[in-house]
């Protein structure tokens, strides 16, 4: 397969799908073209055929091995997509059971990914975004449980790098900022 595989996650409200279609856009405008990936899409529509989920947000409550086993039909089904592509996903996913990692071996393997994106804002933000999206069934938790989760998408990564030799850039998604955070990821991508 050819093209760059970018792999771009951040925690639930943090904005990451904002920045990935303003960044295709202008780059679709200089002609670099990039392909955007949902990989929680490519997992629903499984799980939605297979009738054992409703909406997107009740996938991180399913028992550990139907997760895996969704993640897994998801990133061999990416993996067969040509081009540059962008992978909007998860570093870590919370579950009743506690964390999960989005990107396991098993992933990995399959994707092959040249660079990880961590998009990142100050977790009191996050939690001002998730209150006021009503499209969403978002969990709800304290700013600190937001920064928790931020922390171990930094720790997980560098797993991720170890296992694959990618590299791992952070980018900053601040409030009012959305244009500064394109900026950065245009030029990372370009
Ligand atoms: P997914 O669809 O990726 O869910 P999500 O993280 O909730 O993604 P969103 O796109 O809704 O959030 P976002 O942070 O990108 O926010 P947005 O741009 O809308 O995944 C769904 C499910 O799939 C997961 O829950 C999981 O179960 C499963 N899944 C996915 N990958 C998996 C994996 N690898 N392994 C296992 N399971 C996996 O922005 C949010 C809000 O913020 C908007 O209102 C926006 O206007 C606002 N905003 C954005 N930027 C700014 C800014 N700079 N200033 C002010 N407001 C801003």
């Amino acid at each position: 397969m050819t093209g760059k595989k970018v792999i771009i996650t951040g925690v639930p409200g943090v904005g990451k799908t904002s920045v990935i279609t303003e960044s295709i856009r202008r780059l679709e405008e200089e002609g670099v073209p990039y392909q955007s990936i949902n990989f929680g899409t490519f997992m629903f529509e499984v799980a939605q055929k297979e009738n054992i989920v409703k909406d997107r947000d009740e996938m991180r409550k399913l028992d550990k091995n139907t997760q895996k086993r969704l993640q897994q039909l998801a990133s061999q089904a990416i993996a067969r997509i040509d081009g540059n592509i962008i992978i909007d996903t998860h570093a870590s996913v919370k579950t009743p059971a506690g964390f999960l990692a989005g990107l396991p071996e098993w992933v990995l393997k399959e994707l092959k990914p040249d660079l990880i994106i961590l998009v990142e804002t100050d977790s009191d933000q996050i939690l001002k975004r998730r209150l006021s999206d009503a499209s969403r069934i978002r969990d709800i938790e304290g700013y600190k449980d937001i920064q928790d989760h931020q922390d171990f998408n930094r720790a997980v990564s560098a797993a991720y790098a170890m296992f694959t030799g990618c590299t791992i850039r952070y980018i900053k998604n601040p409030d009012f900022l959305l244009e500064k955070a394109v900026e950065e990821m245009v030029q990372v991508l370009r």
